[in-house]
């Protein structure tokens, strides 16, 4: 079994939690950045990792959209300032499960991630950003130990399902 952990991070935290479902999986594997992903094919699972930005995936992850083949066992982990396994993250992990409408998506999950507090002041004076940052508050100490040893679970739990 081959397993590719991709991530795109913009200030770490996505990239903590990428390394830890890496350390978990006990197979033949990979981790890259997301922009350097050639070639998604001939892998039996791949972990995709994105930061929550405006209630949604980054722009960055697209071509890697693009360059799903059907049927592609995918699992998605990601970090957001908001609440975790609140309706802010979640939304997010549904847009990204929209954008892989041609994967099988094997699992999904989401840890809280620190925010700059200066970035939490601008934002939160905008209307669209306010709820979640208001939440990101409280999440300048994430991840942290716990959220990367549930990170590991989860990527064992989805590695067991594949080849069901
Ligand atoms: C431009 C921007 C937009 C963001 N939008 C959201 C959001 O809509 N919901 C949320 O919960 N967190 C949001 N965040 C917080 C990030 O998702 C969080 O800090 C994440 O852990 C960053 O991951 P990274 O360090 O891998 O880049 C946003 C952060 C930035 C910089």
């Amino acid at each position: 079994m081959k397993a590719l952990v991709t991530y795109f991070s913009q200030t770490g935290n996505t990239e903590k939690l990428a390394r830890a479902i890496y350390e978990a999986i006990h197979v033949e594997k990979e981790l890259l950045p997301v922009q350097d992903v050639k070639d998604t094919k001939g892998y039996d699972i791949i972990f995709v990792g994105f930061p929550v930005h405006a209630h949604s995936v980054p722009a960055k992850l697209l071509p890697f959209f693009k360059g799903l083949t059907d049927g592609q066992n995918i699992a998605f982990f990601c970090t957001h300032g908001s609440l975790r396994g609140g309706h802010l993250a979640k939304q997010a992990l549904e847009h990204a499960i929209g954008l892989a409408a041609r994967a099988k998506i094997l699992g999904t999950f989401g840890i809280r991630g620190k925010v700059d507090a200066k970035m939490i002041e601008a934002l939160m004076k905008q209307a669209e950003h306010q709820a979640w940052a208001e939440e990101a508050q409280g999440a300048c100490n994430h991840p942290d130990d716990d959220d990367l040893a549930d990170g590991k679970a989860f990527a064992r739990g989805v590695l067991a399902k594949v080849g069901r």
